[in-house]
């Protein structure tokens, strides 16, 4: 059977199927038809019961005795799978699992669903392995997104995901709710560590590589897992700043930056989708056609699997008061688009879909559609045909070079922000004052989804992991940091100015590791952007022992530090690295790294100016005093792209190979960059273009391109960088990617050189 008939046989006159049948190619289609034929069999063969089951997801704590972390309840286990037949499970209660205890779990849940249910269909269990696999003990943990980000090495992150594909199936769990790729355009918010910064093609170059690492050997491999781009759609910059609040975000500025990234990750082949808990202009998305068929099926041809945030559906009446019974909710939401529900602390969901259903409020064509794409993923995934945990994906939990993989993306994501006289990298005979809050503390390397949801709990941590303060003392010896740090972030001791001042004489230099504890989701919201009070008092009293003074940032966004910056003679910006964080931030410390990230995102020098590099030109207008108009309104402490090295690059020689870009051709950019100090060096090279007039205000740059290259001294290397004219395009008006004719600029670093446009028209 082919996949038309497959449509046909659902006999629905929805828009989304019928795109789905024109979209469909022959060969994909010929791949697809024994295991389409499976489904559709197996879905004629279901009662209304277990189809709505299938689109029920519960949370562990639902089967599991209520005082227990880990042991399910036989009774309540079949309550969920036989009573309510659901299809789905997530979550992990309170903390990381072992490897055994989570195949003890797998192998109960799977025993009664591939046993005893009507249709013996498994169990489809989902958790948030997000920078690693956050809730296996043991796994390795990478650095967060937004340190990702910064490498600028697509690469890494690919890596990376294929290791969390590996750590996650090895624990018997085949779907990952990963990537995050809401754009990080809002420092205020607290997620936004999970993302990868502030430009739409770096995010979306990040979210391509992230789908590719968990699902490109595919899912039935051993080694990957189904991914889930996430939370679509405008969910990053919530007007308030904090999370799970409102968005306002003009069409345009939606489809030029939002968008995109989604857009990678669907063509990357992502497999599923988690929808924003939040709401774009008054319109929640869990509630929205627009949003999760318009855009999601019809324009970016998403085929997969659309699943609720946790309690999203129940929300559109108990929090956004658009449905006025739970009942109306679940109908918006199943109309709306929405596949599964991540109900997840009751059955709440099963029995009101049921009811809708029954009374032909919800169509048959409906469920079927949406149970087609949750089956259809089971069957991709292998679980028909064995649901345990797989002996050849255990054997692949907690390999040697994993460690490896994290010291390399904490290494290349660490930024070395300020480097006064080169007071970094210090000399190994440095007899160093340690102190500050994220000195000893292994959990603010790592934050958010690390061991448990906060990643505060350092009691899971792997005994290996390490702090700044003992990597440093592995390296230099203990006799050379003198050091009060304890392990807990918010000791008062961690900003003991009397300290500082008592020991400061028997340093060379003083050492403060400054940030943010760890958090994840709404706790870590924030009203004000700039550092603790008592960290900035720290650090000026450091200061003022005329001592020269470094600062290790590990913070998952950027804290406002304008009042103390001129104190310090050198800043690392580490973000969140993980779990080989510490030894990372040492070696650059030490000079046995060369730093080479870049700042995924505009530094902040003030709370209240957060404007992105990729800021319109009048957004630089400032009018301090009556009828003087300034330009000095981009006033931050370092852009987008910053990072400094410890050795020299120089650019030369920007050229395009044409002065003109023609339609459908391509114009080649090239520069060359030299190494000009003494050491070996990696380095991201960066192609700007400005639009310099079009019909939608211009931004004064847009990164279009970028690369890394590694250059020993003296060595040099022309980079080629090639444009079409759909790098050109933007959204128009009308809310259309079209590109228009004009003159533009090229710029890599401070060099640039003219091109123009010709009559490309709209695409
Ligand atoms: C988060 C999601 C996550 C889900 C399941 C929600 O609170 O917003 O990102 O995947 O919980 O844990």
């Amino acid at each position: 059977m082919n996949i038309n008939k497959i449509f046909r046989y659902f006999a629905t006159g929805s828009l989304v199927l019928a795109v789905s049948i024109t979209s469909c190619n022959t060969k994909s289609a010929q791949s697809q038809s024994k295991e389409d034929d499976e489904v559709v069999a197996l879905i004629r063969k279901m009662s209304m019961e277990e189809k709505v089951g299938q689109m029920t997801q519960v949370t562990l704590d639902m089967i599991l005795y209520d005082t227990s972390t880990t042991v399910v309840d036989p009774a309540k286990l079949k309550i969920a799978l036989l009573e309510k037949n659901v299809g789905s499970i997530l979550n992990t209660k309170g903390h990381a699992y072992s490897l055994e205890q989570w195949h003890e779990i797998q192998r109960q849940i799977q025993d009664v669903a591939t046993k005893e249910t009507p249709n013996k269909i498994p169990v489809l269990y989902g958790i948030d392995a997000i920078h690693g696999t956050t809730y296996t003990l043991g796994s390795t943990l990478f650095p967060h997104n937004i340190g990702m980000a910064a490498t600028r090495n697509p690469e890494l992150v690919k890596n990376g995901s294929k290791i969390t594909a590996a750590e996650t199936r090895a624990s018997g769990i085949r779907w990952n709710f990963d990537p995050t790729l809401g754009i990080g355009r809002e420092p205020l918010w607290s997620r936004f560590e999970e993302t990868y910064g502030e430009d739409v093609v770096l995010v979306s170059t990040m979210a391509d590589a992230a789908i590719r690492g968990y699902e490109e050997d595919g899912l039935k491999s051993t080694t990957s897992v189904a991914s889930c781009m996430k939370h679509f759609l405008g969910y990053s910059t919530p007007r308030t700043g904090k999370d799970r609040t409102p968005s306002y975000i003009a069409e345009t500025q939606l489809r030029e930056y939002y968008l995109p990234p989604f857009e990678a990750a669907v063509k990357a082949g992502t497999s599923t989708v988690m929808i924003n808990s939040g709401e774009i202009n008054g319109i929640p998305v869990h509630g929205s056609a627009y949003y999760l068929q318009t855009i999601l099926r019809e324009e970016l041809q998403f085929k997969g699997v659309a699943v609720s945030d946790w309690e999203d559906v129940i929300r559109l009446h108990t929090r956004h008061n658009i449905a006025s019974t739970p009942k109306e909710a679940v109908k918006i939401a199943v109309n709306a688009g929405v596949d599964m529900s991540m109900v997840p602390l009751d059955y709440t969901f099963y029995d009101l879909l049921l009811e809708l259903v029954q009374d032909g409020e919800v169509s048959q064509a409906r469920l079927d559609e949406a149970v087609y794409r949750i089956l259809k993923l089971k069957f991709d995934l292998g679980l028909m045909d064995n649901a345990y945990p797989e002996e050849e994906a255990i054997a692949n939990f907690g390999k040697p070079e994993y460690t490896d993989a994290a010291l390399q993306a904490a290494r290349e994501s660490i930024t070395l922000l300020k480097n006064d006289n080169n007071i970094l990298p210090l000399d190994k005979n440095t007899k160093i004052l340690l102190t500050g809050p994220t000195a000893h503390d292994i959990t603010t390397l790592h934050s958010s989804w690390s061991y448990t949801w906060q990643g505060d709990a350092a009691q899971y941590y792997p005994e290996k992991t390490i702090s700044i303060k003992t990597a440093l003392e592995n390296a230099i010896g203990s006799t050379n940091v003198i050091s009060n740090s304890t392990t807990k972030f918010r000791d008062a001791e961690n900003t003991n100015v009397d300290f500082v001042k008592r020991n400061a004489a028997k340093a060379d230099v003083i050492v403060l590791a400054l940030g943010e504890y760890a958090y994840a989701e709404g706790p870590g919201g924030i009203h004000r952007l700039d550092l603790d009070d008592n960290q900035l008092a720290l650090a000026e009293a450091a200061f003022a022992t005329g001592k020269p003074v470094i600062y290790l940032l590990a913070e998952g966004r950027p804290r406002v530090l304008n009042s103390i910056e001129p104190m310090a003679k050198g800043i690392l910006q580490l973000y969140r690295p993980g779990s080989q964080g510490a030894n990372a931030a040492v070696e650059i410390l030490l000079g046995d790294y060369n730093p080479n990230g870049k700042l995924p995102y505009t530094y902040p020098k003030y709370s209240g100016h957060t404007l992105t590099y990729d800021h319109k030109p009048t957004e630089l207008i400032s009018e301090f005093v009556p009828n003087s108009y300034g330009t000095d309104g981009f006033d931050v402490q370092w852009t987008f792209g910053h990072g400094l090295s410890y050795t020299s690059f120089e650019y030369s020689g920007l050229k395009t190979s044409n002065s003109t870009l023609q339609e459908n051709g391509n114009i080649e950019i090239s520069v060359t960059v030299q190494n000009t100090g003494d050491r070996a060096g990696m380095e991201s090279v960066e192609l700007y273009v400005t639009d310099l007039f079009a019909s939608v205000t211009p931004s004064v740059k847009r990164l279009k391109k970028f690369t890394k290259i590694n250059l020993k001294p003296g060595e040099s290397q022309e980079v080629t960088f090639s444009l079409e004219p759909s790098d050109l395009s933007f959204i128009s008006e009308q809310g259309q990617r079209i590109t228009e004719k004009g003159d533009f600029k090229a710029m890599v670093k401070d060099l640039t050189v003219d091109f123009a446009l010709s009559d490309a028209g709209v695409q």
